[in-house]
Parts: structure tokens; C-alpha cells; sequence
């Protein structure tokens, strides 16, 4: 059985990762969330002065991005954390303000190049499942498995909505719509890799699928792919 790269691109909140990891788990393959990444970024430009609701200082951040060191560490749980130049950031990274600065630095092109610089070299010896925006067609545009996941804004922005709950974070169903719709369509439109389908990503629409269902579908193409 040989090692291969799955790619993993969709909207946000559509459960991307959720299905990557849990593929990468039981086939013993390792898991990189590229969105901690941009949130890793977003996180270093809010604790340092680099970002207000309307700017980004993009010169001092050109300046400073190689100082920036993102590490993944499995914690007690058998979970993988963010680690950002020292600190477990992973709860950080969640918050509502982390996640609007992260889709606005993943417009910056020199963002992108150092990012998509370290995820290609976590992915040199294969057996990995990555999840992201750009993974199937700028990060590994040679993935043996490139799955696109998408799911309706309304069911995203509930999923969102009980996440949040979940961790007891109060949010209104309308702001969180809003958001998930605003930070698509930046995904969408941004000069710098936009969101897109990879000519040859399989579709999996989740919005009526059970968690179960797309599980048994991704480990279906996960072993047509490594088997053939
Ligand atoms: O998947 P996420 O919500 O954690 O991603 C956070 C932001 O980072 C999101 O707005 C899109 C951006 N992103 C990206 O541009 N490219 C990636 N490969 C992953 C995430």
C-alpha cells in the first residue's frame, strides 16, 4: 500500500476538517488544518499591533513573517494543537476576531508563499491529509486525492452556531450568516489563490449527508486511490 497526499479544499465551517482528520486518523496518516495557519498569522498581527478593523500593516508584517514559527503538537488528548513561536494558541486561534483576520492575511501574497513554502515540505515524504482552501490546487496540485467539500451557508452557519455553543461562546444566528457568507465570498474572490475546485476534486456536498455517510464515502475514495 502505497503513501499518498489527500487534499482537502470547501468553504468554511463545512467540516473539513472534522472528515480529515478522522480520515488521517484511522489510516495512520498525519493531519495539517493550513487554516491555523492564516489564523496562527492573524493571531501574531492582533497581539502585535500589526492589524486594526480596516488595516493591516503589511510592510512590518513582510518584515516579521520568517520570525513567525507555527508548529502542530499532539497534546495529551492525542489531538494536535497550534503552536505559535513557543505557545499553544489553539483556543486563541477560534475566536470570531481570529478568524476574520486570518481570511484577511490570506489575501497577502507573501503570506501565502510563506505558508504554502512550509505545508509543501510537511507534505515531501506523503501520508498526510491536509485541509484548506488552495491545498488541491496551489499546495499539492499533484495530490493523488483531492476532495472539494461544500455545504449550503444556512446549515454552515448553524454548525457554527452550536460549535460556539458548545464552548460556551453566545452568538446571533444572523451575525454568524452574515459572517460565513462575507468570509466566502473573500475566499472566493481574492486575487491570491482564490477558493476553487480542482478540475479533478471529487464534490461531496454534506448539507444531507450524516456524519457516518460521508465518513464510509471518504474512506471509499481513500482506498481507490491508494489500492490502484
Ligand atoms: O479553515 P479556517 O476557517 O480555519 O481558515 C481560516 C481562514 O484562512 C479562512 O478565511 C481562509 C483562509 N485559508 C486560506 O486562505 N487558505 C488555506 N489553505 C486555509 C485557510
Amino acid at each position: 500500500m502505497h503513501k499518498i497526499i489527500v487534499a482537502i479544499d470547501g468553504f468554511s465551517s463545512c467540516g473539513k476538517s472534522t472528515m480529515a482528520k478522522e480520515l488521517a486518523r484511522e489510516v495512520g496518516y498525519i493531519y495539517v488544518d493550513s487554516g491555523a495557519m492564516y489564523r496562527a498569522v492573524s493571531l501574531f498581527c492582533i497581539q502585535n499591533g500589526l492589524m486594526t478593523d480596516t488595516d493591516i500593516n503589511a510592510v512590518e508584517l513582510e518584515k516579521k513573517i520568517e520570525s513567525i514559527q507555527i508548529e502542530f503538537k499532539t497534546n495529551q488528548e492525542g489531538k494536535s494543537d497550534t503552536w505559535l513561536n513557543g505557545r499553544n494558541v489553539e483556543t486563541e486561534i477560534r475566536s470570531l476576531e481570529v478568524a476574520n483576520g486570518a481570511s484577511r492575511v490570506s489575501t497577502l501574497g507573501f503570506v501565502r508563499r510563506e505558508l504554502v513554502r512550509q505545508q509543501q515540505l510537511m507534505g515531501e515524504k506523503k501520508g498526510i491529509v491536509m485541509d484548506g482552501r488552495d491545498i488541491g490546487t496551489v499546495v499539492f496540485p499533484t495530490a493523488e486525492l483531492k476532495i472539494f467539500v461544500t455545504a449550503s451557508p444556512e446549515i454552515r452557519a448553524q454548525r457554527r452556531l452550536d460549535e460556539m455553543a458548545a464552548r460556551g461562546e453566545s452568538a446571533n444566528y444572523e451575525e454568524v450568516l452574515a459572517n460565513v457568507i462575507e468570509r466566502d465570498d473573500r475566499d472566493q474572490n481574492r486575487a491570491e489563490s482564490p477558493l476553487r475546485k480542482a478540475d479533478d476534486a471529487v464534490v461531496i456536498d454534506n448539507s444531507h449527508l450524516t456524519r457516518e455517510e460521508q465518513s464510509m464515502l471518504l474512506r471509499t475514495l481513500f482506498i481507490e486511490k491508494t489500492f490502484n
